[in-house]
């Protein structure tokens, strides 16, 4: 700006600050007449230009160099003078798509009658931040659930009689693209200094979260970031719908019971308060099935660690299992052949060492007990081992009953019965014989007159059950 610099040497300096604005401002001001400011900034320069005896040449400079001044001033304490009104009149709640808390506002959302209303509007499947499927969160199972929640940008709507204001931000970095899962944040404002209205909005989506889920268990899984993410929540899986003896049940379920109200008795000791249970032994016979039924039963939520998640590193593994109420970690490959990288000792320390938290349960589940290092088992991080097996003829014929509620009492005893004495002991998981009686859903009698054919022809063992050796995290 050649002009500048021919008016004045402090000009270029505080013009540089203003923008294109402040540049049209001084241009057009430049026109007049130079011996005749006009304007009453203009005046109080020549007043004050005249008052320090400075020169008419100088005036000039003067001036605009006050007006530029003046005006990058104006936006400088403007910007300021808002940030400080905002802060004084307006409170902003932010959520982070990383956060638990951020699953609770969109449901909340979700239900909000805005949501139902608006007319941009973005369309989800799940109201979990990872983005991953939430099978079972829908009513019904033909379809998968629908969230109708605000499009990003900014909305306004009523809450509690309050005017909010709610702005949707999607940030697309090249990380959010390659997890998939972009981060997201929701802000929501309101007028008002306090905090109350903001804060009983959390409360109410947390709440509005917790009934949703109380009747469900809920998954969460690590991600390879060493971050929970939930992933589903099922409904609870009763525990009589278990078919192990009776006595182990109550057994392990006492147990855990005990264990979680006796924090006291642990910290008088000096013992770290954790338990550990072992499952181990064949393949579909109930191991991961009972750690979700206990976990319902104790309305603990579940985090699963795969350790054949390719994802995994020490370092998130530790800082998952320190960062859980309740772990249960859940052994897939028994051998550790994942290739991941997880080290033996990084999951030792994971489990008993300082990272590790307190409070929780860890449930162990393996198919190959034997292949697992005594270490990871020893006593006091494992305190119980429960060994499962192929199912018992008493087991078969429990089975059959639960299968079929709908007959009377004798025909379910003598039936189950036959059912069950045509079944060889200890031949057949649990999960193949489940899987017979699905091929035979409401046909009791004749699942038992085709029992023994299928008996005859796995007679040179049962069929290959790959699904449990790397069973997916809800097997
Ligand atoms: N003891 C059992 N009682 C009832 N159902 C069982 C039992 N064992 C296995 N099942 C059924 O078989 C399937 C696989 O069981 P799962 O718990 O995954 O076995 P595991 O973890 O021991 O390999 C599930 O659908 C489950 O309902
Ligand atoms: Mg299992």
């Amino acid at each position: 700006m050649s002009f500048i610099g021919r008016r004045g040497i402090i000009g270029p300096a505080y013009l540089s600050l203003g923008t294109q604005n402040s540049y049209g401002y001084s241009r057009s001001l430049s026109t007049l007449p130079d011996s005749e400011p006009s304007g009453t900034i203009g005046k109080l320069v020549a007043i004050v230009a005249e008052r320090l005896g400075v020169g008419e040449m100088a005036t000039n400079g003067l001036q605009l160099a006050v007006i530029g001044g003046a005006l990058a001033g104006a936006r400088y304490f403007g910007g300021f003078l808002v940030d400080f009104l905002k802060k004084r009149v307006v409170v902003t709640a932010s959520f982070d798509s990383r956060d638990e808390s951020y699953s609770w506002v969109l449901n909340w959302l979700n239900e909000h009658p805005y949501s139902q209303r608006t007319t941009q509007f973005s369309v989800s499947t799940s109201i979990t931040s990872s983005g991953s499927s939430s099978l079972g969160e829908d009513r019904d199972k033909r379809f998968p659930p629908v969230y109708f929640l605000p499009a990003p940008g900014i909305h306004l709507l009523m809450y509690n009689n309050r005017l909010l204001w709610l702005n949707r931000e999607l940030s697309q970095n090249s990380a959010a693209a390659v997890t998939k899962s972009s981060l997201e944040r929701i802000h929501i404002s309101t007028f008002g200094r306090s905090r109350d209205v903001l804060q009983q909005l959390v409360l109410d989506a947390q709440q509005k979260f917790i009934d949703r889920d109380l009747s469900r268990t809920v998954v969460f899984a690590a991600d390879g970031y060493g971050n929970w993410r939930r992933t589903r929540s099922r409904p609870k899986r009763p525990l009589s719908t278990i078919v192990i003896p009776p006595c182990l049940k109550t057994q392990l379920v006492s147990d855990a019971k005990e264990f979680l109200v006796s924090e006291k008795w642990y910290s008088d000791r000096g013992i770290p308060y954790r338990r550990g249970y072992l499952l181990y032994g064949t393949p579909g016979s109930g191991k991961t099935s009972f750690v979700y039924s206990l976990a319902g039963e104790l309305g603990l939520n579940i985090y699963v660690v795969s350790l054949s998640n390719k994802g995994l590193t020490d370092d998130t593994l530790g800082e998952l299992v320190s960062d859980v109420d309740a772990a249960f970690v859940h052994r897939n490959r028994a051998d550790g052949s994942g290739t991941n990288s997880v080290t033996f000792s990084g999951l030792l320390n994971a489990i008993d060492g300082v990272a590790a938290q307190e409070g929780r349960i860890l449930c162990m589940t393996t198919n190959h007990k034997e292949k697992l290092d005594p270490a990871l088992i020893r006593p006091g991080r494992i305190d119980v081992r429960v060994h499962f097996e192929n199912a018992t003829q008493e087991q078969a014929r429990e089975l059959f009953t639960k299968f079929y509620p709908g007959l009377t009492e004798t025909e379910s005893r003598e039936l189950s019965e036959t059912f069950a004495a045509r079944i060889p002991n200890l031949k057949f998981s649990m999960a193949h014989l489940q899987g017979f009686l699905m091929g035979h859903k409401g046909l009791p009698i004749r699942a038992v007159d085709e029992v023994d054919s299928w008996v005859e022809s796995h007679k040179d063992g049962p069929p290959k059950d790959t699904s449990s050796e790397n069973e997916p995290l809800d097997a």
